[in-house]
């Protein structure tokens, strides 16, 4: 199945996409690694050239075809090296991709992910075209669709992250909901919970890694259920058994489904110091047409009905951050004011603003037609982003004089790592809530809880000084 341990071949791998994506691809490298793969930071040297793709809006497709449209001279000159193209947009263009760029040599669906090796090497031999993608989601009965999605996730490599101390932990695959306007329960297909005790135990394995901090990935991560002879566990439940594993310190998990945001999981982030009170849930529209259009299964009142059950149950210490699609099919220039009404009512430590992408084998791309013209929703982007803006700089200021704790991530963008042996640079890290944070110090706070005092904000970050005492003195 796998030629080398001997030659090592030269990897290159461009990720776009959600963090489910950034997960996928630490396990196709670390699972590659382990084969005798190095990785490389340029198509020139590589033998093996990997793209993880999203399919989520145009522009991420767009992206990655002129990729591969780059690509199209340099395998003319050098036949051998191996172009694969995975996950989302595979499972959704399959064979057109081979139309469009023919010099393809294998496509690869987000459930078939543990396949990957193989597909290479089989390539590499001669035969070309090769791939391997889930049933669609009326292509069977549903044990075999739901089959077709495997979860890859066996393999962990600490040094595939960007740190080491922070990892992903996918809970749940797939996606039931079927909102109009979105393509991923048919590239990543039915909604399926993980089994509790495989979650904790590679959480375990995370934590003996050095893991302090994991993220729980789901597509709507707070509706996770599985059910076995042992009953039923839901996502409070799940929160309970891995809050008991030493050496995880915090726990954080995206993204959530507004309805599934019930008070026994509230109750259990407050009671739960580790988990985090960040709380990623996207609201799309603040109008009940559009809501209903996007079959979003809720309404603006249910949102402010959880938006008070948040208050309730964590007060101030939660920070809530929310998603918004602008110029949706149909949507008036009064119900764009719907939504700037609702991102004002919530007051978002920050949100996501998204221009509606149609996205073909959805039902808004069925039914609905995508009529709001573009300047108009570049316009309704940039005014919904200023109005964000200016209530995330405000939210922060509640922290100036305050001290927060800082999971410290490494240097700032801007730090001089060239200068840095020993003497303080600028760093970034996180609070609990996930608050950006910059201060000077020394490198060797990176991994570690440090206490920031706060001396200024902008919309995006926390400025701050170190003030833990015994750290002060690596300062
Ligand atoms: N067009 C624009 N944005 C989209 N999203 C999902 N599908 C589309 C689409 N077709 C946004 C939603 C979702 C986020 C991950 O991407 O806001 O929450
Ligand atoms: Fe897409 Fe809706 Fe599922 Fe989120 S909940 S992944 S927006 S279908």
């Amino acid at each position: 199945m796998t030629d080398s341990s001997e030659t090592k071949h030269k990897l290159y791998i461009e990720t776009v996409g959600c963090q489910m994506n950034i997960l996928d691809s630490e396990m196709v490298v670390a699972d590659l690694r382990r084969r005798g793969y190095e990785l490389t930071d340029n198509t020139q040297d590589a033998d093996t050239i990997l793209f993880n793709t999203c399919s989520v809006r145009q522009h991420a497709e767009d992206k990655i075809y002129s990729a591969l449209g780059r690509l199209r001279l340099t395998k003319q000159k050098h036949p051998e090296k191996i172009i694969g193209v995975m996950g989302c947009m595979a499972q959704k263009d399959q064979g057109r991709i081979f139309q469009r760029a023919p010099y393809v040599d294998l496509i690869v669906g987000p459930g078939q992910l543990q396949q990957v090796p193989d597909l290479i090497e089989r390539a590499r031999s001669g035969e070309r075209q090769q791939s391997a993608l889930s049933l669609e989601r009326t292509a069977g009965a549903a044990a075999d669709i739901r089959r077709s999605h495997e979860t890859f996730d066996p393999l962990r490599d600490p040094s595939m992250r960007p740190t080491p101390f922070q990892a992903y932990l996918r809970i749940q695959i797939g996606c039931d909901k079927f909102c109009t306007y979105c393509i991923v329960p048919m590239t990543r297909g039915p909604e399926q919970g993980r089994p509790p005790r495989q979650i904790v135990d590679e959480a375990r394995i995370l934590a003996d890694q050095g893991t302090k901090e994991i993220t729980l990935l789901g597509q709507t991560v707070n509706s996770y259920r599985y059910k076995d002879a042992d009953g039923m566990t839901d996502m409070a439940d799940l929160l309970g058994m891995l809050h008991e594993i030493d050496g995880i310190q915090r726990i954080k998990f995206v993204t959530n489904y507004p309805k599934d945001m019930t008070y026994k999981l509230l109750e259990t982030i407050r009671d739960l110091p580790k988990v985090s009170p960040y709380l990623h849930v996207p609201a799309q529209s603040g109008s009940n047409d559009v809501l209903k259009r996007m079959k979003r299964g809720y309404t603006v009142e249910d949102y402010y009905a959880m938006m008070d059950r948040i208050e309730e149950t964590l007060g101030d210490r939660a920070s809530v951050s929310s998603d918004f699609i602008v110029g949706f099919c149909g949507e008036t220039e009064a119900e764009f004011q719907m939504t700037v009404d609702l991102v004002k009512r919530c007051r978002f430590k920050n949100s996501f603003i998204f221009k509606y992408s149609e996205r073909p084998g959805t039902k808004a791309s069925e039914h609905l037609p995508d009529d709001v013209p573009e300047e108009t929703k570049k316009r309704r982007n940039n005014e919904l982003l200023a109005i964000q803006n200016v209530i995330s700089e405000e939210d922060n200021h509640r922290f100036l004089g305050q001290t927060v704790e800082v999971l410290v991530e490494g240097p700032s963008k801007k730090a001089d790592l060239a200068a840095a042996a020993g003497t303080p640079i600028q760093l970034t890290g996180r609070t609990h809530d996930d608050r950006i944070v910059v201060f000077d110090g020394n490198p060797r706070l990176v991994g570690e809880l440090v206490k920031i005092g706060i001396y200024d904000v902008s919309p995006f970050t926390l400025l701050g000084t170190v003030m833990t005492e015994h750290l002060t003195m690596l300062v």
